[in-house]
């Protein structure tokens, strides 16, 4: 006889703001970078673009953005291209906020988007790296945005490196 089953619940805090204007102000300057660089998203299949930018603890604030292809997985989204970028140019710096911000083509309102799974998963590799969390903001519904102080938060059942159990 098992052990009979048994119900468990998780609890997350987020913060919310109603406006951007409620932002922290590291938040809000990240939020403007990240609105000057959506139109270097790359989105002729889907449309939809999504602009990231993260502040490092150097001060250096890098940006990405979607970049779509014809064979449609190839593509990558906003928030991987931003990470990889920051992994790729400053290793040794660690990221202190990521924002994200989604919009479709040719309209200036913004839309919800939370990060995906995958971009979620990529994320927590870096935080895991660093050993330090990394604040994680994006838009929750009409002019609202959601701040987690950390992309564990956004992942509560996680594959990390200990997960493999090699280091
Ligand atoms: N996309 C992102 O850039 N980030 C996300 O977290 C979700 C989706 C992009 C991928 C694709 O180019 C478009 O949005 C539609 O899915």
């Amino acid at each position: 006889m098992g052990l009979p089953m048994t119900r468990h619940q998780i609890s997350i805090s987020y913060s919310s703001y109603a406006t951007e204007n409620e932002l922290p102000a590291g938040s809000l300057s990240l939020l403007k970078t990240a609105l000057e660089n959506m139109n270097n998203a790359y989105a002729p299949y889907s449309h939809f673009q999504v602009s990231a930018a993260i502040r490092l603890s150097n001060g250096e604030v890098v940006t990405g953005s979607n970049q779509e292809n014809a064979a449609y997985p190839s593509g990558m989204c906003a928030e991987r291209s931003a990470i990889y970028y920051a992994g790729a140019r400053f290793p040794h710096d660690k990221i202190e906020e990521i924002l994200v911000v989604a919009r479709r083509e040719g309209e200036s309102e913004l839309v919800p988007a939370c990060p995906c799974g995958s971009c979620r998963q990529a994320m927590l590799e870096y935080e895991e790296r660093q050993s330090s969390p990394i604040r994680l903001v994006f838009k929750q519904n009409d002019a609202g945005f959601i701040g987690l102080d950390s992309v564990s938060d956004s992942l509560p059942f996680k594959f990390g490196a200990e997960s493999l159990g090699t280091i």
